[in-house]
């Protein structure tokens, strides 16, 4: 196909932000990653809109939530690209996923924008697709904190120590950051609708790096903030990166060196360089990959082990592999 040509390459070049659909650069230039065009072995199982991926690295698999009627919800595949099995039961519009591995197993959280009776929340499975836990108040959107409530919760990163992340929402009432302890209940809040400093709109994605901070996607801002994960304090903001279009995920490289935002619509893979532990200064976009037009890449994820990157694209209708060449 076309667009996975187009979609060969990361460049090593210059600081420059490369220009989408400018092929002329890439000449000579040094490939990042390389499509793994044999993942997955059956591309015909993406029979809806797949919205998120998340990658069980200790484990070998990979989850994909994908929207639509009567398809199935979550695919699982292994790192190879074998289908395994799929779910259905309790889960009406996947929006992001997340894997959590500890000691004693393995477990997937998944955000769940639905409207219905089993939406507006956030949802543990067990790798069959069990469920095992349910936050927030199923069918009822809000923003309590007792009980808890969503509105479109847009992403989920939980510690090994079970407390968890959740940036709420994708464009519903809610713009806000919370921390949850390992029992479900607010450690803190932050964030409220707005443009000013610690303000979101659409906070969409959320990660923690190995320095204690918290990184999340403010979508509508076309920026990136960060906070410390004990107070939530925020600690900085990367505004100058996202001008064409703003951060749809964050995730970091199995070397932390870099963090990788989907931008949907200029379908766009940028990689910016993480900031080592401390103050975060300013952004710089040290690759970039070109997507093919109306790919939409929505959310990504990282095989922290192989350094494989996942990428959700909601246009192509599939989940694309990119290995590192090094
Ligand atoms: C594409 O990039 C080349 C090399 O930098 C440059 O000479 C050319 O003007 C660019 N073309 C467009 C359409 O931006
Ligand atoms: C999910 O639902 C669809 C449509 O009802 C069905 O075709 C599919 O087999 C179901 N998958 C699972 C794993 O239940
Ligand atoms: C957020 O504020 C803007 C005005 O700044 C308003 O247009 C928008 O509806 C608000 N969104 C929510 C969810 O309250």
């Amino acid at each position: 196909m076309a667009g996975t040509l187009l979609a060969l390459l990361v460049l090593l070049g210059s600081s420059q932000v490369l220009k989408a659909k400018n092929f002329s650069h890439w000449k000579g230039e040094q490939q990042m990653y390389k499509l793994d065009i044999g993942w997955p072995k059956a591309p015909e199982y993406f029979t809806g809109q797949t919205f998120c991926v998340a990658v069980d690295s200790l484990h070998g698999l990979v989850y994909v939530g994908q929207r639509g009627d009567n398809v199935p919800k979550v695919l699982v595949f292994s790192e190879e690209g074998y289908f395994l099995h799929s779910w259905n039961d309790t889960v009406e519009m996947p929006h992001g996923i997340f894997v959590w591995n500890t000691e004693t197993g393995s477990s997937v959280w998944l955000t769940d924008v639905g409207t219905g009776k089993y939406g507006h929340t956030v949802k543990q499975y067990s790798p069959l697709g069990k469920l095992l836990q349910v936050l927030g108040t199923p069918g009822n959107a809000g923003s309590s904190l007792i009980p808890l409530q969503f509105d479109q919760p847009a992403d989920i990163f939980v510690e090994a120590t079970g407390e968890i992340y959740v940036v709420d929402g994708d464009g519903g009432m809610n713009n806000r950051l919370l921390k949850l302890s390992d029992d479900y209940k607010e450690l803190w809040l932050t964030g409220t609708n707005g443009s000013g400093i610690g303000q979101f709109k659409i906070p969409h994605s959320v990660t923690v790096d190995a320095f204690g901070r918290v990184w999340v996607a403010d979508r509508g801002n076309k920026r990136i903030q960060v906070f410390d994960k004990v107070t939530g304090e925020w600690l900085g903001s990367w505004n100058g990166c996202f001008a064409d279009d703003g951060p749809y995920s964050v995730r970091f490289t199995a070397d932390y060196k870099y963090l990788i935002v989907a931008q949907l619509n200029i379908n766009r893979l940028a990689i910016l360089a993480a900031p080592p532990v401390g103050s975060i200064g300013d952004c710089a976009i040290v690759h970039s990959v070109q997507l093919a037009d109306e790919t939409k890449p929505h959310l990504v994820d990282v095989d922290m082990r192989s350094g494989a990157v996942y990428v959700a694209e909601i246009g192509a209708q599939q989940v694309q592999k990119y290995v590192p060449l090094s």
